[in-house]
């Protein structure tokens, strides 16, 4: 099966999954649920039925894509599939509002509608619900064992990724932050989510914590380099592609890794003038394309190429190191080449 195929396949039954573990109780359109289902793109914000972007689905299918690798049905790996997606749309839900991000997904966020108390309680309940989505497993005969072990580091994620968020957040306000801590928050914000979903993948095909971590290092190594691609298109992505405004990571001061880049070139006349920029109280539209010119001719995103490259050869390292069937791993690393070659 070639990546292609796999999303064919899968991207239908995750979202079947999606709908039916985040039915409402009651049945009866209850706003609460109203603001998560416009977040995964199947409501408007008046909560009329839409079909626009739920986004890509990619940690879920990696889920999948881990478990057939490993020798199990992915059919079983489920409901954990739709728990990774319900952490990630937590998150992205309070991202949004720790980034004053009034876009996603090329629709207003839920804060920009509902205002940051509603958004908070709504990224709140996808957050428990993940939790409680993997208790299911159980109904796919799961053993307990596993399921405790899945939640375990389920729960160590959601830790890694607060703690991710919490160092993305802080280095706004500083110019030092060298590739050591820029990849310690990479690995907490992105990686942990995608480590933790083909660990999920792997765990419940073969029952084994210990033969599991193969996963969880590939999902890694995918991690960051989708997140240094992120970077890439948080600069230059085009906003109509992306459902994200552009350039927006400049003007919040993010330390993406072009910026790191540049910050750490010292002894270059336009670092020199990029740190100064980078310092200013605001960011004008002019200073923001100057930015972004100084970026490219410190050659800033050329490394950052490099660097996006340069992991997923490591994911595909980690690939080959794991016994399966060569046809069951065609679709994985074309995935993996699809993290640093996506323009969304
Ligand atoms: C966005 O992730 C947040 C990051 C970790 C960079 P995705 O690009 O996977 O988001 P959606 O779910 O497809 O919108
Ligand atoms: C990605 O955050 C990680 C999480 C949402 C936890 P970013 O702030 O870098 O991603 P976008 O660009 O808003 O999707
Ligand atoms: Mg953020
Ligand atoms: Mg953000």
């Amino acid at each position: 099966m070639n990546f292609e195929q796999a999303l064919a396949r899968f991207i239908p039954q995750i979202e079947a999954e999606m709908r039916r573990v985040m039915a409402p109780p009651h049945g009866d359109l209850n706003p609460f649920y109203g603001m998560m289902h416009y977040h995964l793109g199947w409501l408007d914000e008046t909560f009329q039925p839409v079909q626009v972007s739920s986004g890509k689905l990619l940690r879920p299918l990696f889920t999948l894509l881990c478990c057939q690798a490993a020798g199990g049905r992915p059919e079983q790996a489920l409901t954990a599939a739709a728990a990774v997606e319900l952490v990630h749309n937590f998150s992205l839900i309070h991202d949004d509002i720790e980034d004053n991000s009034r876009t996603r997904r090329g629709r207003l966020t839920v804060w920009a509608i509902w205002g940051e108390p509603q958004a908070i309680n709504a990224g709140d309940g996808l957050f428990v619900l993940a939790r409680h989505t993997l208790l299911k497993l159980r109904e796919q005969g799961v053993a307990d064992p596993t399921i405790f072990a899945a939640l375990e580091r389920l729960d160590q994620t959601c830790l890694a990724l607060c703690q991710g968020q919490y160092l993305d957040m802080s280095f706004e306000r500083t110019l030092t932050v060298d590739l050591k801590a820029y990849l310690e928050m990479i690995e907490g914000k992105t990686a942990a989510l995608l480590a933790c979903s083909g660990y999920l993948g792997g765990l419940i095909a073969m029952a084994s914590p210990a033969r599991a971590e193969i996963f969880w290092q590939l999902g890694r190594a995918l991690g960051l380099a989708f997140q240094i691609q992120d970077d890439l298109l948080g600069i230059w992505g085009q906003e109509a592609v992306t459902g994200k405004p552009a350039a927006d990571d400049l003007r919040r001061r993010k330390k993406s890794l072009p910026v790191v880049y540049a910050l750490n070139q010292a002894d270059r006349p336009q670092a020199a003038r990029f740190r100064e920029l980078y310092s200013a109280a605001t960011l004008g539209e002019a200073d923001v394309a100057e930015a972004i010119t100084l970026l490219e001719e410190i050659g800033a995103k050329r490394y950052t190429e490099a660097q996006a490259k340069a992991y997923v050869e490591a994911a595909k390292s980690a690939l080959q190191a794991i016994e399966a069937p060569p046809e069951n791993k065609v679709s994985l690393e074309e995935m993996a080449y699809f993290f640093i070659e996506r323009v969304h």
